[in-house]
C-alpha cells in the first residue's frame, strides 16, 4: 500500500516527525500546501502532521477547506505540540476545537510530544510563551514555558506505525 505523508509545522518538530514516519513507511513525504486531489489519486492511505499554537492546529484552516477531498479515506493524524499526554482533557478540546465532524469519523489520532526552543522562536512567539509561563499555574506547565522542552524522539511514532502496517495488512487480506 502506498502512503502520502502531508505535514506543517513552524520551527522542525512536525517536520521531524513526518520524514520519520516516511522514511519508516518507505512513504512520499510533502508540506500539506502541496495537495491536490490529482496528487491524493495515487495513494491508499493518508498520514497528517500538524502543530499546535495557542489551542490551534496550523492546519485546521486547511483541514475545514480540504474536508470534501478526504471524504471516505482513512486518515492517521498527528498533533505535535507541548500538551503533556497526561493531559487528556485538553488533547479532547484540541480535537473538538480543530477537527471537523466529517474527518473525525475516519480518523485515528495520535499526539506526540514537540519542542519548545525558546531560542528559535521569533519575538512574537518568544513573547507570548514568557507571558503564559508567568500566569501558568502548574508547576510543570510553567517549567516548559519558562525553560523550554525537547521531546522529539524517533519512538514516539512507535503505536502510530504499528496502527498504520495494521491498517494496511487488514485491508490487503480483506
Ligand atoms: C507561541 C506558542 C504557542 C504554543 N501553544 C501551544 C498550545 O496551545 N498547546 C500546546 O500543547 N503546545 C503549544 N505550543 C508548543 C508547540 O506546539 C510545540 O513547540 C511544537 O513542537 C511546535 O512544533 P513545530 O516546530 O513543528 O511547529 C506553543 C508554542 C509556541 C511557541
Amino acid at each position: 500500500m502506498k502512503g502520502l505523508v502531508l505535514y506543517k509545522g513552524k520551527y522542525g518538530a512536525t517536520k521531524q516527525y513526518a520524514n520519520w514516519v516516511g522514511e519508516k513507511l518507505d512513504a512520499t513525504v510533502v508540506e500539506a500546501a502541496a495537495l491536490s486531489s490529482l496528487l491524493l489519486q495515487n495513494y491508499d492511505y493518508l498520514v497528517i502532521g500538524s502543530s499546535v499554537y495557542m489551542e490551534k492546529l496550523v492546519l485546521a484552516d486547511w483541514l475545514k477547506k480540504n474536508g470534501d477531498l478526504f471524504k471516505n479515506r482513512k486518515l492517521f493524524l498527528f498533533v505535535v505540540c507541548a500538551t503533556p499526554s497526561t493531559d487528556k482533557v485538553t488533547q479532547d478540546r484540541i480535537i473538538s476545537k480543530n477537527i471537523p465532524e466529517a474527518i473525525l469519523a475516519n480518523c485515528s489520532i495520535f499526539f506526540l510530544p514537540g519542542r519548545l526552543d525558546l531560542k528559535a522562536l521569533n519575538w512574537l512567539d518568544w513573547l507570548l510563551v514568557k507571558f503564559a509561563g508567568r500566569f501558568e499555574k502548574d508547576p510543570m506547565k510553567r517549567k516548559v514555558l519558562l525553560n523550554g522542552i525537547n521531546e522529539v524522539k524517533k519512538e514516539n511514532i512507535t503505536t502510530l506505525i504499528k496502527e498504520i502496517e495494521a491498517f494496511a495488512l487488514t485491508d490487503k487480506l480483506l
